[in-house]
């Protein structure tokens, strides 16, 4: 099996009422943790990719890493893996040329930042080139709040999707899945203490999605796979196993599990997730330093990280995205 694109994927995950995880990759043990959890569930994959992280691993590290992890799955489990391999955020025609050039089988345009004519504009323009090489592109409508390397949108500056633009910005510039604004946001403070209300034991409690405007949209465009950005719940095992250990991330609050399942049964066919795995990675990281203060070989504290991630993510195929046995 080589790297194949999401159409396919998407039709089944729409027709199934389920979603497909998409996780961001940054290095070695990160892509191990993921492609292990979805060969054991049997379920299909998009590996994502940020500028950021092109920038820190290195374009070809990264393919060839992803390369391998489908060599593993059919050496050691007889596994036709289907990873869909993505740039995440593309800002830029360039940097999607690059992407597609390099071997990618999905770009995002994100040309939310635009004005709509704008959006449409450059949405088209790497459309033609992705079409014209057998690459599927996601574009965006609405914006996030959220701080990441790639993403720094205020929550003053976020804004919900409009419905009635929906028809319009597919038709005129072809995308293949359309990322919506419903409520999630990028990282691992997605919303203000004074936005949430708190629950018995005084965790935060964030205001729900607006399933009203996915509803409208999915009407507007029937059959039309929808995406989900900044969808990581924000465990608060490992905000605890942060804070337990060194570490000082007060009040982390991600979107509760059962919504994302909601949507996950709904039009959404593609909800993404990164904060979740980097939390599972430095919590097991910090509670092994703070355990084993002596030990300094990268791997004995790798290795829990690396297993810990694997674990939250068959959690997510199994309980939240409802892919697992879908390969
Ligand atoms: O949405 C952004 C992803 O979490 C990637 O983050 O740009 O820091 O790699 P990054
Ligand atoms: P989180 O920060 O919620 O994991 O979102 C990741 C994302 O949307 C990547 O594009
Ligand atoms: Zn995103």
């Amino acid at each position: 099996m080589s790297i194949v694109t999401s159409k396919e994927m998407f039709k089944k995950a729409y027709e199934g009422g389920y979603a497909i995880g998409a996780f961001n990759v940054n290095n070695m043990e990160i892509i191990q943790g993921i492609t292990e959890a979805a060969i054991e569930e049997k379920a299909p994959l998009i590996l994502q990719v940020s500028s950021g992280a092109r920038k820190y691993a290195k374009h070809a590290y990264l393919m060839k890493l992803i390369e391998a992890a489908i060599i593993d799955a059919e050496e050691t489990a007889g596994f036709d893996l289907p990873i869909c391999v993505h740039l995440d955020h593309g800002d830029t025609f360039e940097l999607c040329k690059s992407c597609i050039d390099g071997g990618f089988s999905s770009v995002m345009i994100d040309g939310s930042h635009h004005s709509f004519e704008d959006n449409i504009k450059l949405t088209r323009q790497v459309v033609e080139y992705a079409h014209d090489h057998g690459v599927v592109v996601e574009g965006e409508l609405g914006r996030l709040a959220g701080i990441e390397d790639a993403v720094n949108v205020s929550a003053a500056d976020a804004s919900y999707t409009r419905p009635d633009e929906v028809e319009e910005f597919v038709a005129k510039t072809g995308v293949d899945s359309l990322a919506i604004a419903i409520g999630t946001s990028h990282g691992a403070y997605k919303f203000t203490a004074a936005q949430c209300t708190r629950n018995e034991k005084g965790i935060l409690v964030p205001p729900p999605l607006r399933f009203d405007i996915l509803e409208e949209v999915t009407k507007r465009l029937p059959g039309f796979p929808i995406v989900l950005h900044g969808s990581s719940s924000v465990p608060q095992e490992f905000v605890k196993m942060i804070n337990e250990n060194g570490g000082k991330m007060p009040d982390a609050v991600g979107i509760p599990e059962e919504q994302l399942r909601e949507a996950a049964r709904s039009a959404v066919c593609k909800i993404n997730i990164d904060s979740d795995l980097r939390l599972a990675m430095t919590g097991s990281i910090r509670k092994y330093f703070c355990e084993h203060p002596d030990h300094f070989d990268p791997r004995q504290y790798l290795k829990p990280a690396r297993a810990n991630i694997k674990e939250i993510v068959k959690h997510k195929l199994v309980n939240v995205l409802g892919c697992a046995g879908k390969a």
